[in-house]
Formats: C-alpha cells, structure tokens, sequence
C-alpha cells in the first residue's frame, strides 16, 4: 500500500465527493460535498493563499487513487499556543482502519517543516471522536489536555470538547 500525498486541484473533486459519508460530514466537512463546490474550495484556498492565508489542502493517495484529504492550517488558533498548526483529515470509509491516515500526517508534518509553516503540528480531536485521537497517537502525537472550543457548538448550542495532541517539527 502506498500512501502519499498532493496539493488539492480539481481533478480530485469527483473523487472527494465519492469518499465523503455522514462521519466526514459530521467530524470534518460539516455538509454533503458536490463536485462543482470541491472545485470552487480549491479555487478559494488558492485566492486566499494568494492574499496570504496559510491554509493548505491536499488529496490523500492509496496507490495512486485519491481516498481523501488532508490539510493544514497555521491560522486556526482555537485552544492552540503559538507556533502550533493545526491538521484536519478525512478518509473514505472503504480506505478506513488501514493506518492510512497517519501516514499521510507524517507526510504533512514534513511538509509543515520543509515550508517553515510553524513549531509544532497539532490536532485537535472532538472528545467523542476515538477514531481521529488514535490517528494522532498512531502518528506519535502526544495528549496535551482537553479544553472547550471558543467557535465550535455542538447540536445543542454548548461549546464542542476537543482533546489537543501535539507533535513538535
Ligand atoms: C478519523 C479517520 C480519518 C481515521 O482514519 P483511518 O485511516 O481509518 O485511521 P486508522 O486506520 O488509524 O484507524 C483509527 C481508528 O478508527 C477506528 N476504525 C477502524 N476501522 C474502522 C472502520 N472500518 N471504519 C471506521 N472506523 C474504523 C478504530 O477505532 C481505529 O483505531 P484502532 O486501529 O486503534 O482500533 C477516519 O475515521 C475518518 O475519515 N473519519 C471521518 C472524518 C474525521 O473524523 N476526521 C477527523 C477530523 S480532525
């Protein structure tokens, strides 16, 4: 199995869209995801990167078809210190619990470190989210301590409960 992975463009989108199931909707998208929007977020990444955004989206590869994405992102700086830049990913159901994930946040720590983007990779995993805190283990994170989000709710309007594991760079 090889994993790698790839700047977002727009021959992804249709892909993308394939891999997305309600848990990626839930933990990462939060909607259902159309071909012509996918295009339209690349699109707006590369305007706002342009303007000096930090947000970069890759495409996740299994043997070269793409199963998913992958980002990161120095601007996002809810329950983060400095210096930290948060990681954010989703898989296709059919790609999951193969240990791919962590893999490709291997890679994107790499790539956070070659661009000099910041001093630590975080991730910041929804306390009823298992799945993506064992990506963070498995990727040699460690648990930093758990703290309520000052821009995330849940259903019922209370502040989400992340848990934060670091890697240092
Ligand atoms: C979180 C996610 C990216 C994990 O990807 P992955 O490549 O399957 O990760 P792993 O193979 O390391 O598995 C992680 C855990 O997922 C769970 N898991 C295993 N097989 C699974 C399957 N077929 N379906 C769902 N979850 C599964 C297990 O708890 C596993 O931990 P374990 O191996 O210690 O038992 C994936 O579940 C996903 O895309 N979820 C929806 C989006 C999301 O939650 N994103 C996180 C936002 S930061």
């Amino acid at each position: 199995m090889d994993v790698t992975v790839e700047p977002l463009r727009h021959e992804h989108a249709a892909a993308i869209v394939a891999a997305e199931d309600d848990e990626t909707i839930r933990w990462l998208s939060g909607g259902r995801s159309t071909v012509v929007g996918t295009e339209a977020y690349v699109d707006r990444l590369a305007r706002e990167a342009a303007a000096g955004a930090g947000k970069r989206a890759f495409a996740v590869l299994v043997d070269g078809d793409c199963v998913g994405t992958i980002d990161y992102d120095p601007d996002v700086r809810d329950g983060l210190d400095p210096g930290d830049v948060n990681i954010a990913y989703g898989i296709a159901p059919w790609m999951r619990g193969r240990g791919v994930t962590a893999i490709a946040v291997a890679q994107i720590c790499d790539r956070i470190r070659s661009g000099g983007v910041g001093a630590r990779a975080a991730i910041r995993a929804d306390v009823r989210n298992t799945a993506s805190a064992k990506v963070a283990e498995r990727a040699g994170f460690t648990f930093v301590r758990e703290f309520a989000s000052t821009t995330d709710t849940d259903a019922d309007g209370r502040p989400v409960r992340f848990r934060l594991f670091v890697r240092p760079l």
